[in-house]
């Protein structure tokens, strides 16, 4: 089967990278990544890829700012990086700018997002403390694919964690990193194996369909 070709976007610590390079490595995964790209200079994701000698590149947002159409500008350099590296799936790993349609529309059907609450329910910043404010009883993690609207798009794998009396936004997040780690890879793999069919707001889980690149 053709590898996967990645390109992953981080803007901070870097722990569901470090899930998919470390199931690659375990060979769970048919995927490699070509580069990962942060709008964060000191991003400590930057330096786990550095050590499995991935390709890293920070594209600095400080020079866009003053560009008309900025976040569309700086949007175009992150795609300029992308295709250089012939990336096929891009995935959004705790990256913390918001993704313009410029970026989406090149890459529909072909990027993904986690976020750490069982979606719809709690979008937006802050997902942990959301449900523990709302008193709810599960939460979760989702990875979906990525849509014009702010998280909002076709799901597809979800676990779901139970919320304990005593949970903090902190004691929360960790027992749901933990799925994240383990979901992400999962859903990379099923498009590595072509078996992802988008359906309207649904993705389908299939056979398998051939990848279209
Ligand atoms: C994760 O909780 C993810 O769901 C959210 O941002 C966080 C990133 O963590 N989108 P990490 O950088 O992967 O450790």
């Amino acid at each position: 089967m053709a590898k996967v070709v990645l390109g992953v976007l981080i803007s901070g610590r870097g722990s569901n990278l470090q899930s998919i390079i470390d199931a690659i490595e375990f060979g769970k995964l048919d995927a490699r990544i070509a580069v990962v790209l942060s709008n964060k200079r000191d991003a400590l994701g930057l330096q786990r890829a550095e050590k499995h000698g991935i390709k890293t590149v920070f594209v600095d947002p400080k020079p866009f700012k003053e560009q008309p159409n900025s976040r569309e500008a700086y949007d175009q350099a992150m795609l300029d990086v992308l295709k250089e590296h012939r990336v096929e799936l891009v995935i959004l790993a705790g990256y913390m700018k918001i993704v313009t349609s410029l970026l989406i529309q090149a890459y529909e059907g072909r990027m993904m997002n986690i976020h750490p609450s069982l979606l719809p329910s709690f979008p937006g910043l802050h997902a942990q403390q959301q449900a523990l404010a709302w008193g709810a009883k599960v939460s979760g993690c989702t990875v979906h694919f990525v849509t014009e609207g702010v998280d909002e798009g076709p799901i597809i794998v979800q676990a779901a964690v139970p919320i304990q009396e005593d949970d903090t936004a902190e004691t929360l997040s960790v027992r749901i990193l933990e799925h994240e780690h383990r979901i992400y890879p999962e859903a990379i793999q099923l498009y590595a194996e072509g078996r992802l069919a988008i359906d309207g707001r649904r993705t389908r889980i299939v056979e398998s369909v051939k990848r279209e690149v």
